[in-house]
């Protein structure tokens, strides 16, 4: 039997009690919440603009970090050429909000990814991304045959182990790309350095990275010396920005954490706890013994991703000691060592999280505060657009 989609009736729940509003203070804001402080986050904004104005890098952010078309925007009033997708859905959204230079991060594999990325290359600029000519042969019949031109990066996996193709093989498979697929136009090169993200020093994360953009450099030097030009050398992680902004071959920056930064970007040593501009808002609700308290934002607002090296799922401001060392989907346990500072019932806390683009998929609403007042709510529109 087929029914109706369940709409929610206007008075099925105090909505203005629930939603924040313009104006409202931090005490009045329901939880959990997740918050941005607009004045770091506008900081962090102008920073990787101007780092990359200076060292002449284009930059493209990844809009995974924060999903909100607004913020794309502001990205790119502040100086970005046009931002990072991962998945073609967040790229649609973006695209109806008026984004028009967009690069997805994530091979197009499927008759019906296809057909979406040729009917979204129509309405705005698109660049896919290859790392298999298997996926690039469909594709570009499909495109060819609809007389639509695609510009496409190839995927090089510089040792994330990922996606991307291995570097041995990458000098042969660009210029296939570049001269044997019609409805294809090759741009040049991408990759994500994320094994970064598995160190644990500011050195080691400097040399890692800066190998992994020797390899695109070489390749495309050796791809431009058999005349295949290369107009793009694209890498990704905000962690290790200020080294793509010295190095040579890197032509575009695709950061994204960097908005809002977290405990992942702190244990790289790529941002400090007052660089971090995101917090999830929660409520103390149970406290039935002096080691633990029990907060209203569990597995379904803090998400499962830990940090190696890191205790729990997060840190909770100004009770430093204390760790959320398990998660229920609906509650947070936070373990209290003897002598750190206890919690009341009712007491409210905000958590630095460790992945801000994980906890970024678990809210419809990001609450931007500013002088410890609502003063905007964006709708986390392009959440869940995982196709
Ligand atoms: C392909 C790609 N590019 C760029 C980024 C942004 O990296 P970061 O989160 O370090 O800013 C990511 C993050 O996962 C990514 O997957």
């Amino acid at each position: 039997v087929l029914t109706q989609p369940y709409t929610e009736p206007p008075e099925s729940r105090a909505a203005s009690l629930v939603n924040p509003t313009p104006g409202d203070s931090l005490i009045e804001i329901d939880t959990p919440a997740l918050l941005v402080d607009l004045d770091r986050m506008e900081t962090n904004i102008a920073g990787m603009s101007a780092l990359a104005r200076e060292s002449g890098l284009s930059l493209r952010p990844h809009a995974k970090a924060h999903k909100v078309p607004e913020l794309a925007r502001l990205e790119v009033e502040a100086g970005a050429v046009g931002i990072t997708c991962q998945k073609l859905g967040e790229a649609e959204v973006m695209a109806a909000a008026g984004l028009t230079d967009l690069l997805i991060a994530f091979p197009m594999v499927g008759a019906r990814k296809i057909q979406r990325l040729i009917a979204l290359a129509r309405r705005v600029h698109v660049i896919t991304t290859i790392d298999s000519l298997e996926a690039a042969a469909p594709l570009s019949q499909a495109a060819a045959s609809e007389g639509v031109m695609i510009d496409a990066v190839l995927e090089v996996d510089v040792g994330y182990h990922r996606c991307g193709v291995d570097p041995q093989a990458a000098l042969g498979t660009a210029q296939a790309l570049a001269t044997e697929f019609e409805g294809l136009r090759f741009r040049g090169l991408m990759a994500y350095e994320g094994h970064i993200y598995n160190l644990i020093s500011v050195e080691a994360v400097e040399e890692r990275a800066a190998l992994s953009y020797n390899i695109l450099g070489d390749i495309a030097a050796r791809l431009r010396a058999a005349g295949v030009p290369v107009d793009i050398v694209s890498v990704g992680a905000s962690a290790a920005a200020r080294v793509a902004a010295r190095h040579p071959a890197v032509t575009e920056l695709r950061a994204g954490s960097y908005i809002f930064n977290d405990l992942a970007q702190i244990a790289m040593g790529g941002a400090t706890e007052s660089e971090c501009a995101l917090t999830v808002l929660a409520t103390v609700v149970s406290t039935q013994t002096s080691e633990r308290a029990v907060i209203d934002a569990g597995a379904k607002a803090l998400s499962f991703v830990t940090i190696p090296g890191y205790a729990g799922y997060g840190s909770i401001r100004g009770h430093e000691g204390a760790v959320i060392d398990r998660l229920a989907d609906e509650h947070g346990m936070i373990s209290i060592p003897m002598a750190v500072k206890p919690f009341y019932i009712g007491e409210r806390v905000r958590i630095i999280p460790n992945s801000g683009s994980s906890v970024i998929n678990e809210f419809s609403d990001l609450v931007g505060v500013r002088n410890g007042t609502v003063e905007c709510v964006w709708p986390i529109a392009a959440r869940g657009r995982m196709q």
